[in-house]
């Protein structure tokens, strides 16, 4: 038996080999710079370590079951015998876990009251049930010292706290180099060429199955002329295009496009004043009249 000792030693040591190079691999080196979460990684590779150890434990009840299968062939027809005779492990197990009294027992155990018939046995509980009875007391007191008495660990609350807070840094980060000076009160007409056409681009892969690639409309209104359901005025535009307008199909647009980008939107519908396209729809709202004619606001 002694090459079986020296192979388990040989495995265990591959084993440790293969759980270290998990630990160390480039995934978990990157983590941070890549912007995978550490729990993420924490979680995969754990995962990963268990379908090893899951695979290295099939592969070990194998080599268990052919070993068997040598050492019965090598045995005397007696000693064999002995083998089977002899209740198999899973039984024993099973026994002793469930520590059934025998049937044939059960008068010693037999309570002394009977209600028409019903008679009860004085059965104890099975092993099984007072060992989970048991291991659910330990898990209590283990998890009252982690999340109550020393808070090593946080609580659902105040995780769901640091992750949003983590996710509003994040956020913050992201739209730090726009710089916004102004919101939907006093956005004002970008008449900067570039914005105009970027506005353009936008509005024409985004908008344009609805109101057409002119502004002419279609199932969105017409976004030339004069007439508006919701204002025409810079703030009003802005205004539909970042809230959208509820329980219509003009969604609102703020999570894909940041202020600048809206304002550049907003700008070039804006210029469509006016265009008169071909086939356009009829007006479809009010009338309305810029307050300060010329200026575009
Ligand atoms: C899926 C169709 C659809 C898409 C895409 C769409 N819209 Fe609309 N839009 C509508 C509809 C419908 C309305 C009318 C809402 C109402 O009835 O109040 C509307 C209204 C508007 C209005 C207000 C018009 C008014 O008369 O007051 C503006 C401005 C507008 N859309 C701009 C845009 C821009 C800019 C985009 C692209 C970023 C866009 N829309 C994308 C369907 C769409």
């Amino acid at each position: 038996m002694e090459w079986i000792k020296s192979f388990s030693k040989k495995i265990r040591g591959k084993a440790l080999i293969l759980v270290l190079t998990f630990f160390a691999s480039p995934l978990a080196a990157q983590t941070s710079d890549s912007g995978i979460s550490q729990e993420v990684v924490f979680y995969t590779v754990i995962g990963l370590v268990l379908v090893v150890a899951f695979l290295v434990l099939i592969l070990a009840i194998y080599l268990m079951q052919i070993l068997k299968a040598v050492l019965q062939k090598e045995m005397s027809p007696e000693a064999l015998a002995k083998i089977e005779a002899a209740p198999s492990w899973w039984a024993k197990t099973w026994d002793k876990w469930n520590d059934l009294r025998p049937l044939e027992e059960e008068e010693n155990i037999m309570l002394d009251h009977n209600y028409d018939g019903i008679k009860e046995l004085d059965n104890h509980l099975p092993p099984w049930w007072k060992a989970l009875f048991y291991g659910s007391i330990v898990y209590a007191v283990i998890y009252l010292l982690i999340f109550h008495v020393f808070k090593t660990s946080p609580l659902q609350e105040e995780k769901y706290e640091m992750e949003m807070a983590a996710a509003a840094a994040i956020k913050v980060n992201q739209t730090a180099t726009v710089i916004v000076d102004f919101d939907e009160s006093n956005v004002t007409f970008n008449d900067d060429n570039a914005a105009l056409m970027a506005g353009k681009k936008f509005f024409e892969s985004q908008c344009a199955i609805c109101h057409k690639a002119d502004g002419g409309g279609l199932a969105g209104p017409n976004l030339t002329d004069d007439y508006w359901k919701h204002g025409g005025s810079m703030t009003d535009i802005y205004t539909v295009i970042k809230n959208g307008v509820q329980g219509t199909a003009m969604i609102p647009w703020e999570s894909k496009l940041n202020p600048n980008k809206l304002r550049e939107v907003a700008s070039y519908v804006k210029s469509l004043r006016g265009t008169n396209p071909a086939g356009a729809l009829p007006p479809d709202g009010a009338l309305y009249v810029e307050e300060k004619e010329g200026v575009n606001n």
